[in-house]
């Protein structure tokens, strides 16, 4: 099922590097027993490249972004990764040690129940100081110092930065969640609903930052949401799923605007609830 052989460690020159896709994601395929979770699902993503995955309840999208962390064996297939020495390795084969230093520190990953993706008894400072303690911070100082210029950023008010995420609201949560991520400045994001459960004007104002900060940084993200406003607004490209499969993808200008198939037509039309 894997090939030992793709490991590209061919060292290429910038220009080159640039060009080159940061994540393959090739026939990916996860069964739950005899229920199919996705099926063959493959793209590629560019550094800096914001990727929407909608499609209605079961679809796929939520199994997609766990094969794509790790979270979840699969059943077939294989993710590519460009390395931050550029060469590019196939997941399956990193060292455990590997593995969980990438997760740590060159991806995010915001879930959509930010009670899974924060330490909920840790301060809102040792949620952020963790990633960076992970990246080899030592200095009490310098990583407080940063918490802090981070929760400012997400706009929480730094004050807060001994209380615990218990304490905060569920849009505060999940921007807590966002520095948590961004903090290492992560080469790519995946985002499981990140504006969903919230008040719609919470949600704008989420979304609005999610929006600056993917741009301010260059994170490339995949951004899973049922949500075709979102999509418009923070990604370039977008695919859609449905039973587990991919059926249409493409820019998401084109795709929303002269969708193809009739499923996608249903969904840009607001017919099909998602
Ligand atoms: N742990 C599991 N065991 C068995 N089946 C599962 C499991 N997790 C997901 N599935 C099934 O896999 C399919 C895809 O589910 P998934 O959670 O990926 O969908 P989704 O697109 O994220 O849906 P939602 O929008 O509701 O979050 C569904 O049929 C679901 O019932
Ligand atoms: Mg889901």
């Amino acid at each position: 099922m894997l090939d030992a052989d793709v490991i590209t460690r061919t060292r290429i020159d910038e220009a080159e590097l640039a060009e080159e896709p940061l994540l393959i994601a090739d026939g990916l395929t996860k069964w739950y027993g005899r229920q199919l979770g996705c099926r063959d699902v493959s793209f590629e993503l560019y550094a800096g490249e914001v990727l929407a995955v909608v499609g209605e309840s079961g679809s796929g999208k939520s199994t997609l972004l766990q094969l794509l962390a790790g979270q979840l064996a699969m059943s077939s297939g294989r993710v590519l990764y460009r390395m931050r020495d550029g060469a590019t390795r196939d997941l399956a084969i990193l060292t455990e040690a590997e593995r969980r230093l990438l997760f740590r520190t060159d991806w995010g990953f915001v879930q959509q129940d930010a009670t899974l993706g924060l330490r909920m008894g840790v301060s809102a400072g040792g949620n952020v100081g963790e990633r960076l303690m992970a990246v080899g911070w030592r200095h009490y100082g310098q990583i407080r110092h940063e918490a802090e210029s981070w929760l400012d950023r997400v706009e929480i008010d730094p004050e807060r930065i001994d209380e615990t995420p218990r304490s905060f609201s569920g849009g505060m949560r999940q921007r807590l969640q966002i520095a948590r991520n961004l903090v290492t400045a992560p080469r790519l994001v995946l985002m499981d609903e990140p504006t969903g459960g919230l008040d719609v004007s919470v949600q704008a104002r989420l979304l609005d930052l999610l929006r600056r900060l993917v741009q301010d940084l260059g994170l490339a993200a995949i951004v899973v949401t049922h949500d075709l406003a979102v999509a418009r607004l923070l990604s370039q490209r977008i695919m859609v799923m449905k039973g587990g499969r991919v059926i249409e993808q493409g820019l998401t200008d084109q795709v929303l605007d002269d969708p193809q198939q009739p499923y996608t037509q249903l969904l840009v039309s607001s017919v099909v609830p998602v």
